[in-house]
């Protein structure tokens, strides 16, 4: 992945950011757009749990509201033993708005790292197509 060694650091320090006084479990993520900015997010949780938002969504969504949709690589890391995996609601909306075979790096504080791409964290992905026929 280009720039896969800052994009691992910056996700990492991310997980500074996190607010996660209910779970104690920070995570960290940071997503290269194809005009080479990188955009960072982290989980956000609230008192009403169900409110908490992911740290992949946080920065998908930081960046899609600035007007970016163009996306090459994404990291996800914790402070987990193994490679972080990323939640399903999170696997959804990355394969909204990455390609199929854009690379996802899962990592931690330690730096294992496991490649994937958006297909393989979601194989046969529910996306707008799926609705073609709702729609005519
Ligand atoms: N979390 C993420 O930020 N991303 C994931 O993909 C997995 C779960 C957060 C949500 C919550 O703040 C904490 O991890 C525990 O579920």
């Amino acid at each position: 992945m280009r720039r896969q060694q800052e994009l691992c650091e910056q996700a990492n320090a991310m997980l500074k950011r996190a607010y996660v006084p209910y779970s104690n479990f920070p995570v960290g993520a940071a997503l290269l757009t194809s005009d080479d900015e990188i955009y960072t997010g982290c989980n956000i949780e609230n008192s009403s749990y169900g409110l908490t938002n992911c740290a992949e969504r946080t920065a998908i969504f930081k960046a899609v509201s600035e007007g970016v949709k163009a996306f090459d690589g994404l990291v996800i890391t914790g402070k987990t033993e193994d490679p972080i995996s990323p939640c399903g609601a999170c696997r959804q909306v990355i394969a909204e708005f990455c390609p199929p075979d854009m690379p996802i790096i899962l990592t931690n504080e330690k730096g294992d790292i496991k490649e994937t791409t958006v297909e393989g964290l979601l194989p046969y992905y529910f996306e707008a197509e799926d609705m073609d026929y709702a729609r005519k």
